[in-house]
């Protein structure tokens, strides 16, 4: 790239969300680009799953469950592409992260827990140990982003 188009992409990433500067990852492999997208579909998954919590739509025990265990797989793929050498731009993960891969890990396994008791739960049918079960697999979610995830400016 000259330097005149990477001042050009520079701007226009800064002004495009995330995931429109996904392009920028031209490493081998492209850990960045692959684990920001595993990320994307765990949000999805939560997103329908919080639409039935929050009773905007229809909830069906089985089409829940299964949801939850969807989200369990998704929940497995990002990790593989935190590689050691993938703390680069675009990135939002804190540098430090590489650092403290235990304790990472250990954030990992919450979530894990988390959406284990949540299968459980969904597992009874019933929404009232439904709706619990989820708001710890957000909150699991949320302590690893505080402890891990820069905060967008
Ligand atoms: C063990 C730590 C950890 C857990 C648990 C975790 N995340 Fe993240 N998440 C991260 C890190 C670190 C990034 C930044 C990745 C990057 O940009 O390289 C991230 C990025 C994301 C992104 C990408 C979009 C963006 O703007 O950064 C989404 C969406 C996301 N996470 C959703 C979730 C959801 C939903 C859950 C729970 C179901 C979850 N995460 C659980 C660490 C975690």
């Amino acid at each position: 790239m000259t330097p005149y188009a990477k001042l050009v992409f520079l701007v226009v990433c800064a002004v495009l969300p995330l995931g429109g500067c996904t392009e920028a990852d031209n490493h081998p492999g492209q850990p960045v680009q692959h684990r920001v997208a595993a990320f994307k579909k765990m949000l999805q998954s939560m997103e329908q799953m919080g639409m039935v919590v929050r009773e905007r739509q229809e909830f069906k025990a089985a089409d829940f469950l299964e949801h939850a265990h969807e989200l369990k797989a998704l929940a497995q793929e990002p990790w593989q592409y935190f590689t050691p050498n993938s703390n680069y731009p675009p990135t939002r993960a804190k540098p430090d992260l590489w650092q403290h891969q235990t304790n990472f890990a250990e954030f990992r396994n919450d979530l894990d827990e988390s959406l284990a008791k949540l299968i459980a739960a969904a597992e009874t049918g019933k929404m009232d140990m439904i709706a619990p079960a989820y708001t710890s697999v957000e909150d699991s979610c949320e302590a690893c982003h505080q402890r891990f995830r820069k905060t967008l400016q």
